[in-house]
């Protein structure tokens, strides 16, 4: 009913207007004198973090994103050799584990099979396993030795909104955790935790581009095909903002690494085909500013979510909106709104059931 959206049309918008206080409950209650309280991962936390050696990462779609994001944060913040695996492809490949191997899965329900799976076939493999997860008491949480719930409240639109933006940070905060075994400083931890504070104004403040996404959707309603391009923790982003226009608005949506750009895609740009980018505020922005050229020169149809110092600006066939100034290491979370926003207009103006996309389900629980 009409009463259980809390005044809004669809959940999903309900979803992604709850995220400034989402993100808040992910990590309010984890920080204790500027840093993170590790006790909040379970009573063996310390004993086992001491152990690990690698991260293995492992879920099923906008988890699954989730985990590419947290491996940019693993490796490249704190040194810790992680990788990340879709559950459906791990479970069913021979795998080597090396010695000291933190499994840690990341999930909305608890549920997915696939994710279960994987995580019960290696559990006499593993040093320990971890899940990142939304609905307590699941499955995954029930069956993991240590457990970070995100804290996001039930989550009704298929399409996952609050789920992802909170699982990012509870990813952060393990990160954190067990980068102070590796090359994390203190000092950095403490620069990461303060930033974390300013979190959720900073989605405030995107969800507050709401009309502007509004028009801007219109450039999609009508098209067939789309192209996210982005890169570093953003190219995930860009693949998570192409799996929710997919999803609700049934638009072929495809992401792509900005740099892959010239290696096929680029042969797809015309016309009909707008791309969609979320930019980088690091030195990786002269190169994508150089692909982006790239794709107008071809009549493509640009739409690029950027900070106001990042120097861009609006042209012919180039729409630039503009984004608040974003701490790097927030900019994965926050820049996934606005395109949470973009697929959910799209969807309204094509008239889709958004809450209940045609052959999907919430929880895929059975093969
Ligand atoms: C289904 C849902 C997705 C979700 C995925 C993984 O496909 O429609 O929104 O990301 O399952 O679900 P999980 O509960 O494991 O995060």
């Amino acid at each position: 009913s009409a009463a259980d959206k809390g005044g809004f049309k669809h959940y999903m918008l309900k979803e992604i207007y709850e995220q400034p206080a989402a993100t808040q409950a992910a990590f309010h209650d984890r920080i204790q004198d500027g840093l993170v309280n590790e006790n909040v991962f379970g009573e063996q936390a310390a004993k086992i973090f001491d152990q690990v050696k690698q991260i293995q990462i492992i879920a099923c779609g906008t988890s699954y994103h989730a985990g590419m994001i947290a491996k940019y944060w693993m490796e490249g913040l704190a040194g810790i050799p992680c990788h990340v695996e879709v559950a459906s492809e791990y479970r069913y490949r021979p795998v080597v584990i090396q010695q000291g191997t933190l499994f840690i899965s990341i999930s909305q329900s608890g549920e997915t099979a696939d994710t279960l799976a994987a995580l019960r076939d290696v559990q006499d493999q593993i040093l320990a396993s971890l899940t990142i997860c939304n609905v307590p008491g699941s499955s995954l949480v029930r069956e993991s030795d240590l457990h970070l719930m995100t804290n996001a409240g039930p989550e009704i639109g298929v399409a996952s909104t609050k789920a992802f933006t909170t699982q990012l940070v509870a990813l952060l905060l393990t990160t954190l955790v067990i980068g102070r075994r590796f090359s994390l400083t203190q000092e950095k931890e403490r620069e990461i935790v303060n930033a974390l504070q300013q979190l959720p104004s900073l989605i405030e403040q995107s969800i507050a581009m709401d009309a502007e996404i509004e028009e801007m959707s219109q450039a999609f309603a009508e098209k067939h095909h789309s192209l996210f391009l982005g890169r570093g923790t953003l190219y995930p982003v860009a693949m998570e903002g192409a799996l929710k226009l997919k999803e609700i608005s049934y638009i072929h949506a495809e992401a792509y690494p900005a740099g892959e750009l010239k290696h096929g895609p680029l042969a797809l740009v015309d016309k009909d085909m707008p791309v969609v980018t979320v930019a980088p505020r690091n030195d990786m922005l002269d190169k994508l500013k150089a692909n982006l050229q790239e794709v107008s020169a071809r009549g493509g149809e640009l739409f690029v979510f950027a900070g106001c110092t990042q120097n861009l600006q609006s042209a012919e066939g180039v729409h630039v909106l503009g984004m608040p100034e974003i701490p790097e290491i927030l900019e994965p979370i926050v820049y996934t709104v606005p395109l949470q926003l973009l697929s959910y207009h799209v969807a309204v103006l094509k008239g889709t059931d958004v809450d209940q996309p045609r052959n999907l389900a919430k929880s895929v629980t059975v093969e």
